[in-house]
């Protein structure tokens, strides 16, 4: 079997996806099928994104989006919540080093002000402490949801309308993009789901209109950098056309095939 470091220089060789966003699922499942309770497969889940995002940062991608929590999890049963949010708080505190050590730049999108102030504080602290880092971006999606920011976008566009700022006319795709909470990411090239669920569940809704989607069979606990990289590997066999023909797509700078 080849190395990791061997793979990760073949994929080095080839045009990379720049921003990727992966939807980690089956925590759940994992711990379920171990007869261990729900939160222990969150718990090993954690080192699976320590894995992740390493391998991603060696590969060169530019900026990594998790997803940790959706709007949706808040349904969950309170324990289960609890937990989440103790795992959260516990990550940011322990991943500090780990992160400003390796240059990495902590973001967060969603609906943060509904996250309890002993995650928020961390979560916080840490991004104001790395918001100069010029290395991958890592951004977690914690209490996020697609729909609920095009709607956060959309009152924002409202709003300057109604105080004269804005002409209808004027609205456009970079407007948009300008107040989704993902501004100044690169687009989303990739999206990864684990545990072999093949829906979006709210990720990123506007964001991945043109991404390609790849979804793999292993639950997250156990999705570690190699099969990090054979997403990776599977992206760079995508074809991506954007509306184009295959023969005009082939001339596309960094888009093509890499054969
Ligand atoms: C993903 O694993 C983690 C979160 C959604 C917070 P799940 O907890 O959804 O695991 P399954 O899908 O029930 O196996
Ligand atoms: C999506 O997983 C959200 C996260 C991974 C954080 P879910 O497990 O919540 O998605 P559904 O409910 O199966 O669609
Ligand atoms: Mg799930």
């Amino acid at each position: 079997m080849e190395s990791i470091s061997e793979l990760e220089s073949r994929l080095k060789a080839r045009p990379l996806p720049r921003h990727v966003g992966i939807i980690m699922d089956g925590n759940g499942r994992w711990a379920e099928g171990r007869g261990l309770p729900r939160v222990e497969g969150h718990r090993v889940g954690s080192d699976s994104v320590r894995e992740v995002t390493r391998c991603a940062r060696r590969v060169g991608v530019e900026a990594l989006t998790l997803y940790a929590f959706s709007s949706q999890n808040w349904a969950r049963p309170a324990d289960e919540v609890a937990a989440l949010m103790d795992l959260l708080r516990e990550y940011l505190l322990k991943e500090r080093e780990e992160i400003l050590g390796n240059g990495i730049k902590l973001n967060a999108i969603g609906e943060l002000d509904k996250l309890p102030k002993y995650v928020r504080e961390p979560l916080e602290a840490l991004r104001a402490e790395s918001a100069a880092n010029t290395g991958m971006t890592l951004t977690l999606a914690l209490s996020y949801g697609g729909r609920e920011e095009l709607v956060s976008m959309a009152r924002r566009i409202a709003e300057k309308i109604h105080s004269g700022q804005l002409e209808p006319a004027a609205v456009s795709e970079a407007l948009v993009e300008a107040l989704l909470w993902t501004a100044g990411l690169p687009p989303v090239d990739l999206v990864i789901r684990t545990s072999g669920e093949r829906r979006l569940s709210n990720f990123m809704l506007w964001q991945t209109a043109y991404a390609e989607l790849v979804f793999s069979e292993i639950l997250w606990p156990d999705f570690r950098a190699r099969e990090l990289v054979d997403c990776l590997a599977a992206f760079q066999q995508r074809e991506r056309r954007f509306g184009m023909t295959g023969a005009q797509a082939q001339t596309l700078p960094f888009r093509r095939k890499s054969s």
